[in-house]
């Protein structure tokens, strides 16, 4: 079983299973302290570390959960190849004085025989729920064991997942689940490039092109906000893609914030997912 002689201690306890980590938050409860979770899949960035740090300011027990999730890959896509980086995550863990590091293998996730899914109508469907079939189901799934487990007052995400965030907030209402989700703006490098682990896929030459991509939709938000027809600066804005060199254009749209559908009345998000090299970058910004 898990020991408590860690909690007060200076570095992260690290624990690897459910039954370890519910006791580890039943005595943190116990103290009367707000806990707080950070899921992430590794691979850690200054953008994981500001939720981190945001999560800190919040609760006064910090969770980070560790965890590359097999259920949101896609068949094509680079579950085998995602960097692990373990060492490396434990000490930035330990810098930014997060409590406990929940690290569980596999098969304490998706034991044998495991069957059961969590999927959404609406928010999933379109952008990154078309493009990569399945892989909300498996982030929805993952997130609702998560809080399950570790039952958090607090669970922080990335607006760089702009979607993913919004597919968190809707399946937390509808089922109930007594958390609050906070969205942490997107950390961008010096030249504006969302933050991603998926950035060490870019070479030299990619990168140059990679930070496009977050000054064309930062354009396209200004000539919205300058009135300019929605269809226009769509298109200025794929035609810009094109330009700056990216391979592909996965989608690149303007939607409802909060619904992910065509615009509406409410805010607008601009979202991008294009493809540079080996890497797949996605980006968002508000109008
Ligand atoms: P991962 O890609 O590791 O991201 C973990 C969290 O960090 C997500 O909430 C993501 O939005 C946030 N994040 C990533 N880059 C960021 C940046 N540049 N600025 C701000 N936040 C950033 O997203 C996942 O893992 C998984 O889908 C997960 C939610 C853990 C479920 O498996």
């Amino acid at each position: 079983m898990y020991s408590f002689a860690h909690e007060w201690g200076q570095d992260p306890a690290v624990i690897k299973t459910v039954a370890d980590i519910r006791a580890y938050v039943k005595h943190a409860r116990m103290g009367e302290r707000r806990v707080a979770l950070v899921p992430t899949m590794g691979a850690l960035h200054e953008g994981h570390l500001e939720l981190v740090r945001q999560a800190k300011n919040k609760a006064d027990s910090v969770i980070v959960s560790i965890f590359v999730n097999p259920a949101q890959f896609g068949r094509n896509e680079d579950l085998s190849a995602y960097p692990r980086t373990w060492d490396a995550d434990l000490e930035k863990l330990t810098s930014v004085e997060a409590n406990a590091i929940f690290y569980p293998a596999v098969a304490q996730m998706y034991p044998e025989g495991f069957a059961t899914y969590v999927s959404l109508t609406g928010v999933s469907q379109p952008l990154e729920g078309e493009r990569r079939p399945g892989h909300f189901a498996g982030v929805a799934t993952i997130v609702t064991k998560l809080l399950l487990q570790c039952m958090p007052d607090f669970a922080l995400f990335g607006e760089k997942d702009w979607q993913q965030l919004q597919v968190i907030k809707k399946m937390t209402a509808d089922l109930n689940i007594p958390v609050e989700i906070i969205g942490v703006p997107t950390v961008r490098d010096e030249n504006g490039l969302a933050l991603s682990s998926r950035n060490a896929y870019l070479t030299a030459e990619q990168y140059l092109i990679a930070v496009r991509l977050n000054k064309i939709l930062f354009a396209m938000a200004e000539r919205l906000r300058q009135g300019n027809p929605l269809a226009t600066v769509q298109h200025q804005g794929a035609a810009e893609l094109f330009q700056a060199g990216f391979d592909a254009i996965d989608y690149l749209e303007i939607r409802d914030a909060a619904t992910l559908q065509m615009p509406g009345p409410g805010p607008l998000r601009i979202l991008a997912a294009v493809k540079c090299g080996r890497a797949r970058l996605i980006d968002n910004v508000p109008v």
